[in-house]
């Protein structure tokens, strides 16, 4: 079966405040885990859902977004037939493998407003959204694929979550629903950043969405919520009231990479993940020899 899902919309437009002054000329999104940027983690794991078209949302000073995503000659050109050349390769095979369209969001009114601003890259096509402050992993298949399995079994949009310490929930996207199928949720229903006296629950949104399209004409029509933004929250809890929304539980694990906790610890993750691949690496080239 042919992929019904060909974008993926990235919203970068925030100003990553908890992370200052590091972000007060570079996106956040382009900090590093190791040796590559937060967006290029969230683009792989697109690509290897079998995505290949990347809309991304930007704002003032995110420039360094659109040339990450580009060839430096200056650079190939340095690197060239050089031991170093290998440290392109990833990156080069991103940029052959996928297109990139780019549009601004003016003012940042909220991650609801933020998609809407992508509704011209998107088109009226069922669309993917990362967010790439969570960085995920998984030892089987990315979290992106997975939703795209469920997407073709039920055709509607689709939030991923997570179990989260029930006095965490004024941080989140918090759902309630039905649990149709172990680990999937029908939602009944949404709220941004309860307290967790009044949550309803305590699975949590993270940064991965499947949305139809008809989603934007309902973002249209939400009202400013929580913090005076306009909450994707609201929008698919409308969605939801009218048709169908999935809550999925996805396998693998989840970085906020937006918080400076979140980040160090995926830091650490990543880091023993590549010395173990690098061991693992080392055994293999020996029993060639
Ligand atoms: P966050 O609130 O976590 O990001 O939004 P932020 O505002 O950049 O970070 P802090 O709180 O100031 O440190 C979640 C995601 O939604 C995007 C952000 O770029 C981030 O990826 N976003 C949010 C937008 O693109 N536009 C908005 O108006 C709001």
């Amino acid at each position: 079966m042919t992929n019904p899902i060909k974008k993926c919309l990235f919203p970068a437009a925030g100003y990553g405040t908890r992370f200052l002054p590091a972000t007060k000329a570079t996106p956040k999104e382009m900090l590093p885990v190791l040796t590559k940027p937060l967006i290029q983690y969230g683009v792989e794991e697109a690509l290897a859902a079998g995505i290949e078209n990347m809309a991304i949302v930007t704002g003032r000073g995110k420039r360094a977004i659109e040339d990450h995503f580009d060839i430096s000659y200056e650079l190939e050109h340095q690197i060239k037939g050089t031991s170093k050349e290998h440290y392109l390769t990833e990156i080069r095979s991103v940029i052959t493998k996928c297109t990139f369209s780019y549009t601004r969001q003016i003012e940042m009114k909220g991650l609801g407003h933020a998609i809407l601003c992508g509704e011209n890259l998107i088109g009226d096509q069922p669309f993917a959204v990362l967010l790439a402050d969570d960085l995920c992993d998984s030892s089987s298949k990315g979290v992106l694929s997975q939703m795209v399995d469920l997407y073709k079994k039920y055709h509607c949009s689709i939030v991923a979550i997570e179990e989260i310490p029930k006095e965490d929930t004024n941080k989140y996207g918090v759902i309630a629903g039905n649990e149709i199928e172990p680990g999937i949720f029908m939602v009944k229903d949404m709220v941004e950043k309860p307290e967790p006296e009044v949550a309803p629950s305590n699975l949590a949104i993270i940064g991965r969405y499947i949305l139809t399209p008809d989603i934007f004409d309902i973002i249209r029509e939400t009202k400013p919520g929580k913090g005076g933004e306009i909450q994707i929250t609201d929008a698919l809890l409308t969605q939801a009231r009218k048709g169908m929304v999935l809550a999925y539980k996805f396998e693998g694990q989840r970085f906020d990479c937006g918080s400076i906790d979140g980040f160090v610890k995926a830091t650490n993750y990543f880091y023993d993940k590549s010395i173990k691949d690098d061991k693992k690496q080392e055994k293999k080239d020996n029993g060639k020899k």
